[in-house]
């Protein structure tokens, strides 16, 4: 990747491929980030949910049916929830087609290889627990998978790796399993209620239409659980004039599917 872009760092707000370059390329796969280094986009943001025979996969929908061709493969197993499929079956989807005919072919990633793809690339990682209701136990063994592939060792928990859910339980979960990691809670909780999200999360990730500098500074007064000045990064941004009036209101990160045009746009 181009840059090196650390949250913690002053100035111009750190930028986030949201499910990869996902204005550009088939979101939540490998080509989306191969796209966001192309871009010189150091952090990419995924989702992981769980196969019914417990292989973690990145997908952002609980389903297939939208971002891959199940319902042409598999027409009776309606509504095609990813805790249906076996890894293997999953494998065999196309993730690219629906975007286009130029990402024909392209593959669901199990978690694995995305964590390869990036660490090859030196790109850095804000995972997202999707929906982790649904998949008992998801924390620890993401916390398994990162350990095993690597990126448990102080390089990576310093600085690029960010474990993040809108289930303030999972967080929690998070962080109680390894204190080293760095969390995110997405969601923009009342400003009368940061100091109890600041015991057990780093970061406050909240839509863009709730980011005001008041906010901002209100999340920026409090040290998070890991004792570091609580950061927000905020989604979905995809425009100029969006990023470049959150960057004004003193975010410390924004995440879009055309993070090229962010990075223009506040100097990133
Ligand atoms: O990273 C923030 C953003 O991804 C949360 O919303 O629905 O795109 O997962 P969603
Ligand atoms: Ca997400």
């Amino acid at each position: 990747a181009a840059d090196s872009q650390d949250t913690t760092s002053d100035g111009a707000p750190v930028v986030v491929a949201h499910r990869g370059a996902s204005g550009y390329a088939p979101e939540n796969t490998l080509a989306a980030v191969r796209k966001a280094d192309k871009l010189g986009i150091d952090w990419v943001e995924n989702d992981v949910q769980r196969t019914k025979d417990g292989e973690l996969v990145v997908m952002h929908d609980t389903t297939l049916a939208r971002t891959t061709n199940v319902e042409k493969l598999y027409p009776d197993r309606s509504p095609w929830n990813v805790s249906d499929f076996t890894a293997k079956e999953i494998a065999r989807l196309d993730a690219g087609s629906w975007f286009s005919d130029a990402y024909a072919g392209e593959k669901v990633p199990t978690l694995e290889q995305y964590l390869r793809q990036i660490n090859k690339s030196g790109q850095k990682l804000l995972l997202e627990l999707k929906s982790p209701q649904l998949y008992p136990g998801i924390e620890l063994q993401t916390l398994g998978e990162l350990r095993s592939e690597g990126w448990a060792d102080r390089a990576h928990l310093k600085d690029k790796l960010i474990i993040q859910s809108f289930d303030a339980n999972s967080v929690k979960t998070t962080h109680t399993l390894n204190g080293s990691v760095k969390t995110g809670f997405l969601g923009n909780p009342k400003v009368s209620e940061l100091a109890s999200y600041a015991k057990f999360t780093d970061q406050i990730n909240p839509t863009h239409s709730a980011v005001t500098k008041d906010y901002v500074d209100a999340v920026h007064s409090h040290k998070g659980v890991r004792g570091e000045r609580m950061e927000v990064l905020t989604w979905t941004v995809n425009d100029a004039s969006t990023a470049r009036t959150v960057a004004k209101a003193g975010v410390d990160g924004i995440i879009s599917n055309f993070p090229d045009v962010v990075r223009d746009a506040t100097g990133g």
